[in-house]
């Protein structure tokens, strides 16, 4: 909300710049990554419950949406640009250009089960994952026929509990795997964020939106080289 307390509306600033940004793990690096890049984002980025937050003084707004739904917002073009991740990207296939790796939230995918399962002697294995999509590409690409199930979180429960015999996932730390008895199978492929950006938006806001991705890149680069 405004100070006034109403919405921000689009239409009062057809130039303000919308951004997506996912709540939950990788906020607070995007937020930092943002603000190293010179953008005076308020406080109230942390602490707040609001879901849009606008910066007139940087010509932008945001939206705080389920990392999972960045690239929707981004695709219909009520966002301009978003931050989301390789996973998500690869999951959801939105027509959406990705720009730039921010090399933040780095993690990986790969596939896991119990110590003792045997993936050579299951003729029909069952998975278990967020990603439907993602792990249907990955193990067509590799010729194995599985049955796919679909959850929305604590994936490592699958397999203790015997509802699948393996699991596609993000490894990050590790943790979760070990403390939940399970092992890596496979590793599938690496994942860090990327900054996208809506196709319209790219050619109707090309200035405010190459600014953008300048600046964040400089804090990138500088971040390897530095
Ligand atoms: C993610 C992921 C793994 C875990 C991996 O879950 O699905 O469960 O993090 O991280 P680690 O390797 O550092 O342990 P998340 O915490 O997002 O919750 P979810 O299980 O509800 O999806």
């Amino acid at each position: 909300m405004t100070d006034n307390g109403k919405i921000p509306n689009i239409e009062t600033n057809p130039e303000l710049i919308t951004v997506a940004m996912p709540k939950g793990r990788i906020f607070e690096e995007a937020v930092s990554l943002l603000r190293q890049a010179n953008y005076s984002l308020p406080p109230e980025f942390e602490d707040s419950r609001k879901l849009i937050i606008e910066v007139p003084e940087a010509g932008m707004r945001f939206i705080l949406a389920k990392p999972m739904d960045v690239p929707t917002y981004v695709e219909y073009g009520v966002a301009d640009v978003g931050v989301a991740g390789k996973d998500v990207l690869l999951e959801e296939k939105r027509d959406v250009y990705e720009v730039l790796d921010l090399k933040i939230s780095e993690c990986y995918m790969a596939v896991a089960g119990l110590p003792e399962y045997d993936p050579k002697a299951d003729i029909a294995p069952k998975i278990a994952t967020k990603y439907p999509n993602l792990a249907s590409d990955y193990f067509r690409e590799q010729g194995e026929q599985v049955e796919i199930i679909k959850l929305n979180g604590s994936i490592e429960l699958a397999p203790i509990i015997g509802l699948a015999d393996r699991i596609v996932d993000i490894v990050s730390t590790g943790r979760t795997l070990k403390e939940n008895g399970l092992v890596e199978l496979e590793t599938m492929m690496p994942i860090t964020s990327r900054f996208i950006v809506n196709p319209v938006s790219y050619r109707t806001k090309s200035a405010a939106i190459d600014d953008m991705a300048e600046r964040i890149a400089a804090v990138v680069e500088g971040d390897i080289f530095g």
